[in-house]
């Protein structure tokens, strides 16, 4: 039986939530993948903290990247530090090295996914990323393979926990903006910064990588038409739901006739429309597809263990990859580009 090793770059939240995932269940990892998976290495600037978590799961903490990428055993690396620098130039790093990449970095992925995953090709390495987009909910895996036969037509998202918590808030308890946007940050799913929550950016970034399974089409930023949540008041999503509408902030990514169009803009749906029902910090993707018809995948977008579990998930894709001698990684799954046209305004 053939151990794989992991080596984490960062050690957060999302990191602790991994060392638990693969120790929680490291049998049922061993017998899927026929080996242990652990943890060897972590890059971090260590603390008191870190050095328990580190003494617990038997992690070496290291202060320089190249303890991880000099290091032979290691297979796959884990970038979770999140934003642009330095996480791209470690990954980059890291493909250079060899190592097979799983990443929850939806700016990241969103801005520079194409440059990657061609790195990753070029170097036969994997590079995964289920967790960039509704942390919890396995919708890459789902678009990538459960509808490769099937044609989408439609993609919509409530794929921002903030926003979607001070919505419901707003709305049935009748909080401000204000404050239910500190809530959201007191409990942990709100960027450090918020501005990318409450002004639709980390939505775009998530309907970027959408697209980009649903269509094969790799849309940037300024492509993306986006509105955010502020400004919105109290009496606008009560007024909205007294007239049969729930305020949500919905991202879309639509084939139409002449292309696609992505947006994010906060939309009245009706109240019996299913992501209608999706209240608080949890996420949900509706599509539309022309063999399924109309399907929903919800569940938490963000959080410790959801997120480390879509981690883990793609660190088993990786190995039993690894061990089938196949490569290729996500990117490749793709359908055929089709022209991007702006959304209706
Ligand atoms: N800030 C994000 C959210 C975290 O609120 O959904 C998960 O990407």
């Amino acid at each position: 039986e053939k151990a794989v090793k992991v080596g984490l770059l960062g050690l957060g939240v999302v990191g602790t939530g991994v060392l638990e995932i693969l120790s929680d269940h490291q049998e049922k990892i061993r017998n899927s993948i026929g080996g242990p998976l652990t943890v060897t290495k972590a890059l971090v600037r260590p603390d008191e903290n870190k050095k328990r978590l580190a003494e617990k799961y038997h992690v070496e903490l290291v202060t320089e990247l190249e303890s991880i990428l000099n290091d032979p055993e290691i297979a796959i690396v884990v970038e979770i530090i999140g934003r642009i620098e330095p996480a791209k130039s470690y990954i980059k790093q890291a493909l250079l090295a060899g190592k097979h990449v799983v990443t929850a970095n939806k700016d990241l992925i969103a801005q520079h996914g194409s440059e990657l995953a061609a790195l990753a090709q070029e170097r036969h390495c994997n590079l995964y990323y289920e967790a960039s987009v509704a942390g919890g909910i396995p919708i890459l895996r789902t678009i990538a393979n459960s509808l490769v036969a099937d044609e989408i037509t439609e993609v919509l998202g409530i794929v921002n926990g903030t926003t979607n918590y001070m919505l419901t808030k707003m709305v049935q308890e009748h909080q401000t903006y204000e404050e239910t946007l500190v809530e959201a940050q007191c409990l942990g799913f709100a960027e450090s910064d918020p501005t990318n929550d409450v002004d639709g950016i980390d939505a775009a970034y998530k309907m970027i990588i959408l697209s980009k399974f649903a269509f094969g089409m790799t849309v940037t930023m300024d492509q993306v038409s986006i509105k955010g949540i502020r400004g919105l008041s109290v009496a606008d999503v009560v007024t909205a739901e007294q007239l049969g509408y729930t305020v949500k902030l919905i991202g879309s990514t639509i084939k139409r006739t002449e292309g696609i169009a992505v947006e994010v803009s906060p939309v009245l749906v009706p109240s019996a429309h299913p992501l209608a029902a999706i209240h608080k910090e949890m996420n949900a993707v509706f599509i539309k597809s022309s063999g399924i018809g109309e399907s929903m995948y919800c569940g938490p977008g963000a959080g410790a263990r959801p997120t480390a579990t879509s981690i883990v998930a793609d660190l088993m894709t990786i190995v039993n990859k690894i061990q089938l001698n196949t490569i290729g990684h996500c990117f490749t799954a793709y359908t055929q580009p089709t022209k991007l046209i702006p959304a209706d305004k």
